[in-house]
């Protein structure tokens, strides 16, 4: 076991990117990658779920340092939203400013059909739980008025319009999981003002925002929500459908870190 800054060996990074379910091919991106399994690393989650590989890999992207932990803990597997406090302390360590979180979602929205890729511009915590509980601090406050950071969405967006990427803006709505949702439960999330659902990301974005990194997210969607096509939903076809909006994702954050996260 090492703590990551020591593993880096001086190796910083100002970006750090996590990749979703079925979206690790953006490490492809990744030039001279140094790769750690999370085993290694103190505080780093051993990673349960398929499509999920467990490993952090440094290296660069368009010419810049970045740090991509490919794989994630979520709440459903041990009941714990606080599950990836310790991996974003450790990037906050290792220089980090700015971090981009992925994921895979289910669409309530008509417009957001599988394979489109959304910005999440705000979320709904429909968990009943967060990763501050049991926080001391006053800390704990945490604002989340602009948790996902206006500039760096406009630049994205500026930078996905240059290049002729589409993308969508959204609200995503963070379930616990691990069961998908009821047909009724879609129809709540829509009307409550949802346009995509998922099962991470929320406490990630807390958790970061209480460390004081400024947040970037995208949801990939794999399909319609339950109830909406009547097919029953599973994680294989998360994993086969998740690659297509993924390679838009990954030109995004190629682009994006090239043109570098300046708003002007
Ligand atoms: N619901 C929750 N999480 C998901 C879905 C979904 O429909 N698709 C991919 N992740």
């Amino acid at each position: 076991m090492t703590v990551l800054t020591k593993a880096l060996d001086g190796f910083v990074a100002e970006t750090a990117l996590v990749l979703g379910s079925g979206l690790g091919s953006l490490v492809d991106r990744i030039k001279k990658p140094q790769r750690f399994s999370y085993e290694d690393l103190d505080g780093f989650p051993a990673s349960g779920v398929s499509g999920h590989a467990g490993e952090l890999i440094a290296g660069r992207i368009s010419g810049h340092n970045v740090i991509v932990l490919s794989g994630r803990a979520h709440y459903y597997e041990h009941g714990d939203a606080a599950a990836m406090r310790a991996p974003l302390e450790a990037l906050k360590a290792a220089g980090v400013k700015r971090l981009i979180l992925t994921n895979s979602a289910g669409s309530v929205n008509k417009k957001l059909a599988p394979g489109s890729v959304m910005q999440i511009k705000d979320h709904i915590n429909f968990s009943g739980t967060n990763p501050l509980f049991g926080e001391p601090t006053d800390d704990r406050f945490v604002g989340m008025t602009t948790a996902y950071d206006k500039p760096m969405r406009k630049v994205f967006r500026r930078v996905a319009a240059d290049n002729n990427i589409e993308i969508h803006r959204g609200v995503y709505m963070w379930f616990s999981g691990p069961s998908f949702e009821t047909p009724a439960e879609i129809k709540m999330a829509k009307r409550m003002g949802a346009d995509a659902v998922g099962m991470s990301t929320v406490p990630e974005v807390i958790l970061a925002r209480f460390l004081d990194l400024e947040v970037a997210a995208f949801s990939v969607i794999t399909n319609f929500g339950a109830g909406i096509t009547g097919d029953e939903l599973s994680h294989t076809e998360t994993k086969e459908m998740a690659p297509k909006g993924g390679e838009v994702l990954g030109k995004l954050i190629e682009s994006t870190m090239k043109e570098g996260f300046d708003v002007s």
